[in-house]
């Protein structure tokens, strides 16, 4: 029985850490289209729980931490999380 619960603690710490390695960690896209997708996603998705923030509140590595923060809460793919940050670094 331990076993079975060290084993499962096991593989959901490698599922972390897998999902992190697949976590934003800077600039990808630069094609207007996909800048222009993540500024829809950002306009659609940011503003449910409070008002849409400036691109220009954070800079580049400040926004990969707060969005690592908001993708999730925003229930984001990690797709759509990579294209708007692309979108807001466009802007800053
Ligand atoms: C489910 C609700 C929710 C959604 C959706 C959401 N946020 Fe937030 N956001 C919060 C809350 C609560 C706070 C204040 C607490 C905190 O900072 O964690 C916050 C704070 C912020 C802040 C200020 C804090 C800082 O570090 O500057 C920024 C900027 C921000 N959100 C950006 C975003 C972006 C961008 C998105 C879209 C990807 C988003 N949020 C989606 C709940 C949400």
């Amino acid at each position: 029985m331990k076993k079975t619960i060290l084993t499962a603690a096991a593989v959901s710490l490698f599922m972390v850490s897998c999902a992190r390695s697949n976590a934003v960690t800077g600039p990808k896209y630069t094609s207007s289209e996909k800048l222009s997708q993540g500024k829809t996603v950002f306009e659609n998705s940011c503003n449910k729980c409070h008002n849409l923030p400036e691109p220009t509140k954070h800079t580049d590595a400040e926004w990969i931490e707060t969005l690592s923060r908001m993708a999730p809460r925003a229930k984001l793919t990690p797709d759509q999380h990579q294209m708007v940050y692309d979108y807001l670094i466009s802007q800053n």
